[in-house]
């Protein structure tokens, strides 16, 4: 039976993968690579080879499916990207992984966290074009990256602790019943849109990166100052990954 392991690898910080995504690393085969940014596909280059000890796996880029990001339907077009690339995982992974083989996909931090691969991996397994059996090695979030490098604890004493996107905070504003949110894949600074009395922000981008940025304080003063780092630091590098949390009720 083939074998297909999801290997969470961190953040960004080849030293956030774990004992046990080394030990995953060290039995595969095939490496599955679908991401397109030079430097994440350099990252996952440099874990193999810093991680592995017989350099005889194979390293396969499988083609993403074009997505359409600027659909009013989102849901429907994320659906329709998944169903695509289900179609490619399925083959790729029928014609490039032997009966015997074990096959990875390499997941940015962890896979549970607005990741779609798990998803995908279900997609291609209810095809039926290919069987196989699977793991999940979690990873270090950049959630987790985002709170030990700022050194906060992500919730307060009993508190609910929301992970939401930027689109919905820009679209919905601050949702109800909590007071501490961890936001995501915003590529908008939806912060922009929140009353800033009283919300602190602890940002982060390229986390656990030799390009890594802080920047946490009141919204009010640091949400300008985020918007100047953040343009700044996506001219200079063509692309930008960041995290934040923003605390309300304080002061
Ligand atoms: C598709 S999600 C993947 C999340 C990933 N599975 C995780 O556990 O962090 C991509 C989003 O994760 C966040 N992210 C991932 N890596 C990051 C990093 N090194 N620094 C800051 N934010 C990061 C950003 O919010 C980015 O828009």
């Amino acid at each position: 039976m083939r074998r297909l392991l999801v290997i969470g690898i961190g953040a960004g910080d080849p030293e956030h993968v774990t004992a046990q995504a080394v030990r995953a690393l060290n039995e595969v085969d095939v490496f599955f690579v679908v991401d397109k940014v030079d430097d994440l596909v350099a990252l996952r280059r440099e874990i193999c080879e810093r991680f592995i000890a017989d350099a005889s796996y194979r390293i396969v880029e499988v083609p993403d499916p074009p997505r359409d990001r600027a659909a009013a339907e989102y849901v429907a077009a994320v659906e329709d990207w998944r169903a695509r690339r289900a179609e490619v995982w399925g083959a790729a992974l029928r014609d490039e992984l032997a009966d015997d083989g074990v096959g990875a996909f390499l997941v940015w931090g962890d896979p549970s966290l607005y990741d779609s691969t798990l998803d995908v991996i279900e997609r291609v397994l209810a095809a039926g074009l290919v069987t196989f059996e699977y793991e999940v090695i979690p990873g270090i979030s950049s959630v987790h990256a985002l709170t030990a490098r700022h050194r906060i604890a992500l919730n307060r004493v009993g508190g609910a602790v929301q992970v939401t996107t930027g689109r919905r905070l820009a679209d919905h504003g601050w949702p109800d019943g909590v007071d501490d949110l961890v936001v995501m894949l915003d590529a908008r600074c939806a912060f922009r849109r929140i009353d800033p009395k009283g919300v602190e922000i602890f940002w982060g981008a390229y986390l656990g990166t030799a390009d890594e940025l802080l920047v946490a304080g009141p919204l009010a003063t640091a949400g300008p100052e985020i918007q100047r780092v953040r343009a700044e630091a996506r001219e200079r590098k063509g692309w930008i990954m960041d995290t934040y949390v923003l605390r309300r009720g304080i002061g």
